[in-house]
């Protein structure tokens, strides 16, 4: 894992639109897996900015997004459908058959969801995929002793993440109990994964996820697997690592060629 501790979330999230941007530069059919939550708003703002200002083209790129709530239509004003057209698609211009986001309303969840990972692979797998953490570690909507190895599937919601989401909705009864989304061994079969976590209470999530032990109790710690992960850190969600000094140190003697 390679830890990057910046001093706020706008630098964090403007070295990660870099990190994007030169993915799309170099190979402009990318596929990219994209995650919704309060987590990489200011990513997408980068990478809306980098289309608008520096004329990066989506045109060629495919998405996946992790996860949706089963029971909201598409044009809910809480589907994370409705969430990734706001504050993306709508304003790059990505051909809306290359978004892929699942369906909650799909009828026959099982067959949808072996449908999702079948396009995931048709579309030659998932080059980047972006991450938020849970305040309990889950990565998607992968809860807490969800299987490590486990495919897109419904799941029902833990109570702290209902809590957690609540913001989103009107009232806490509105909060979906159940999702789909990708499952962890989906999220580790793409080629890099790359996790933002921002704030103070993600501290404790952080800190089980890069130096705790792999466990299905911490399911963000299974990147410690990962070939390729890149942790993107505030200094508020870095502040309970034990080797916080360490990691600093790494990045600030990064050879030069190998900075973001
Ligand atoms: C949500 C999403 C996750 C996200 C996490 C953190 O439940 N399903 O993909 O990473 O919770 O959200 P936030 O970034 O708002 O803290």
């Amino acid at each position: 894992m390679e830890i990057i501790i910046l001093k706020n979330a706008k630098v964090g999230s403007e070295v990660g639109g870099k990190i994007i941007a030169d993915l799309i530069e170099e190979k402009p059919n990318a596929v990219l897996g994209l995650a919704t939550g309060s987590t990489p708003l200011m990513l997408y703002t980068e990478m809306i900015k980098s289309h608008k200002e520096k004329g990066l083209d989506f045109s060629k790129v495919t998405t996946f997004n992790l996860d949706e709530y089963i029971g909201l239509e598409k044009n809910h004003y809480a589907s994370y459908f409705r969430f990734m057209n706001e504050n993306l698609f709508s304003q790059i211009n990505i051909p809306l058959e290359n978004i892929n986001i699942p369906d909650g309303m799909a009828k026959n969840v099982k067959l949808h969801c072996q449908e999702y990972e079948a396009a995931i692979v048709k579309a030659g797998g998932i080059d980047l995929q972006v991450l938020g953490i849970g305040s309990d570690g889950h990565l998607g909507f992968n809860e807490p002793t969800s299987s490590l190895a486990s495919r897109t599937r419904i799941k029902t919601l833990d109570e702290q993440t209902r809590e957690d989401n609540k913001r989103f909705f009107k009232n806490s009864e509105e909060v979906p109990y159940h999702c789909i989304t990708m499952g962890i061994g989906t999220v580790m079969d793409a080629r890099t994964n790359l996790l933002f976590a921002f704030g103070e209470n993600k501290a404790t999530a952080v800190q089980q996820m890069v130096e705790g032990p792999v466990s299905a109790m911490c399911p963000g710690s299974v990147l410690q697997m990962h070939p390729n992960a890149i942790v993107i850190l505030d200094e508020a969600a870095a502040s309970k690592l034990s080797k916080i000094d360490y990691y600093k140190w790494v990045y600030k003697n990064k050879p030069e060629w190998q900075i973001y």
